[in-house]
């Protein structure tokens, strides 16, 4: 007769099968309302895939079994999991030194004209507005920008204001770690005392330096939410690749609430595929994407 100890059993090992990972029309409808609801973002069905695949990660993290199962939950516990649905549903592609054309203009028209105007010995704050930052390599593109105009010209000082509606991605960009592959598109000579490189555990990343990070603060921000604003006028609003995901009369309260917040003669500049053609503004065109408020 064996012995109780010596009888080996074996189970199955505990893994999460999603029974359900199918997106019904009428699902992919509840959601993409929901998110047009909250953040402007407009979904049509031709996104149903990408919708799907986001959700089911979301789904495999909170060990649910459909999407029919993720919407109950989500709609029983909106506090709890409102902001993870909408960072699951933003797109948050970016690069350093993006759209670079933008960067040059900056040094080579913009600021050339304000050292022309600038009268006194006093030092002149310019606040700069990079209002939907994803992970924060717009806002650390301004500041390398800005940093090396400000110690030419010690006449002006730079704050920067990096915004987003994604939580997950606002947390690393005031992390402002970053892997070496994304720092390539940086200019050699910016790198040097702005950026530090990783050695052990952090070997293949680099950290902005906290002089970099001086002038730069994050902060949560509804774009498409008419009340949402922030005490401040800009010298510069940069407002790239995120009016591509709302529709035109959202677009058109987005312009007009950044316009209120720009100083006679700032710039509001948009990004290269998108354009404000049809939508009712009182800005000027500049070209290239660049609008300037009179
Ligand atoms: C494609 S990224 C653009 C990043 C950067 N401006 C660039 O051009 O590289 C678009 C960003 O817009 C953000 N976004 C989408 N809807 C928003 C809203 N209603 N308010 C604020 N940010 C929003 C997303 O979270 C995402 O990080």
């Amino acid at each position: 007769m064996k012995s109780k100890d010596t009888v080996t059993t074996f189970e199955a090992p505990k893994t999460s099968v999603i029974q359900d990972s199918n997106i019904s029309d009428e699902q992919f409808d509840f959601l993409s309302k929901l998110i047009f609801e909250k953040v402007g973002i407009y979904l049509d069905h031709n996104k149903t895939t990408m919708v799907q695949s986001r959700i089911l990660r979301r789904l495999k993290k909170l060990d649910l079994d459909s999407i029919k199962d993720y919407i109950t939950y989500l709609k029983e516990n909106p506090d709890k999991e409102m902001d993870f649905f909408i960072n699951s549903l933003t797109t948050n592609k970016t690069d350093f030194f993006r759209e670079n054309d933008h960067f040059e203009y900056l040094k080579d028209v913009f600021l050339k004209d304000l050292i022309e105007k600038k009268t006194g010995t006093s030092v002149q704050d310019l606040y700069i507005w990079s209002a939907a930052c994803s992970a924060g390599h717009e806002v650390y593109t301004l500041a390398l920008v800005m940093d090396e105009f400000c110690k030419k010209n010690p006449r002006f000082n730079y704050k920067i204001l990096g915004s987003d509606i994604d939580t997950d991605i606002l947390d690393r960009a005031k992390k402002a770690v970053y892997p070496a592959e994304q720092i390539d598109p940086i200019p050699r000579h910016y790198l040097q005392g702005n950026f530090q490189k990783g050695s052990g555990e952090n070997e293949g990343f680099y950290r902005a330096s906290d002089h970099l990070k001086r002038n730069v603060k994050f902060k949560r921000f509804n774009l498409t939410v008419p009340t949402e604003r922030v005490p401040l006028t800009f010298d510069i609003i940069f407002l790239r690749n995120v009016l591509i995901y709302f529709p035109p009369e959202i677009i058109k309260k987005v312009i007009d609430k950044l316009a209120s917040h720009l100083k006679s003669g700032g710039l509001l500049i948009i990004g290269h595929s998108e354009t404000l053609n049809g939508i009712e503004h009182d800005l000027e065109f500049l070209g290239s994407s660049i609008y300037k408020k009179k």
